[in-house]
């Protein structure tokens, strides 16, 4: 995990993060694989516990059956109540990082993001459309990742919601005047015609369900929310 967020810090680059949420769980190894031949960078695992969320999806059972099939980093996205009693046993099921909803908690983020990377995977935190910047500046020294939702976690295949792109750009801007080295990844609604303004207003990792798992060629889509 580590190498790909290096990567994505030292050059100019964008990773695609297909979201699993969206594959055909009656054949749940051969979409994994589809997806790595197609040329994924990592797997977007999108936990759901029907109370952050009225939606529920999978645990660590299914992130450590993915694990086994999986040669590029797991990052799961916790939309849990209370993602404090569950880490540990996402980070033993093989996620390379875990990001959890800043909403989640009322207080205590920071320490549970270092209790992320004391158990040896990145640490991620992960902020709603409505959920302003400026409401978690004092956090963003401690992250490995920050995950711009672009839709109101719970579903797959809702609609992108623009009017958070500025909140991409300050994030972006944010991280290169404090010389912070989290990776922004943007999450939700992302297709091959609004991934451009994604990559441009600094989201690194998009994460593509819909996009990828709905279309027809995964490698054709991949490449076409890569920008190459
Ligand atoms: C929404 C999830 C997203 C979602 C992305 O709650 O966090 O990761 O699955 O799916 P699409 O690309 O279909 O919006
Ligand atoms: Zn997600």
């Amino acid at each position: 995990m580590n190498s790909l967020f290096r990567r994505l810090n030292s050059e100019p680059s964008t990773a695609v993060a297909p979201s699993v949420l969206s594959a055909d769980f009656s054949k749940l190894g051969e979409e994994i694989e589809a997806v790595q031949k197609a040329g994924a960078d990592c797997l977007h695992l999108d936990v759901m516990d029907g109370r952050f969320v009225p939606n529920l999806t999978f645990g660590p059972m299914i992130i450590e059956a993915i694990s086994r099939l999986s040669r590029i980093p797991l990052i799961t996205h916790l939309m849990i109540q209370d993602p404090g009693a569950l880490v540990e046993r996402f980070v033993e099921a093989g996620s390379d990082a875990v990001s959890f909803h800043f909403e989640a908690l009322e207080g205590g983020h920071g320490e549970l993001l270092e209790r992320i990377r004391s158990l040896g995977a990145g640490a991620g935190l992960a902020i709603n459309p409505d959920t302003p910047l400026s409401d978690i500046e004092h956090l963003l020294d401690k992250l490995d990742l920050l995950l711009v939702m672009t839709v109101f976690p719970g579903f797959g295949g809702q609609s992108f919601i623009e009017g958070v792109l500025p909140k991409i750009v300050e994030a972006s801007r944010f991280k290169n005047e404090h010389k912070l080295d989290f990776v922004i990844e943007v999450d939700g609604g992302i297709t091959r015609d609004n991934a451009s303004a994604a990559r441009e207003a600094g989201g690194q990792i998009l994460v593509a369900g819909t996009a990828v798992f709905k279309g027809e060629d995964y490698q054709d889509s991949i490449t076409a929310i890569r920008g190459r």
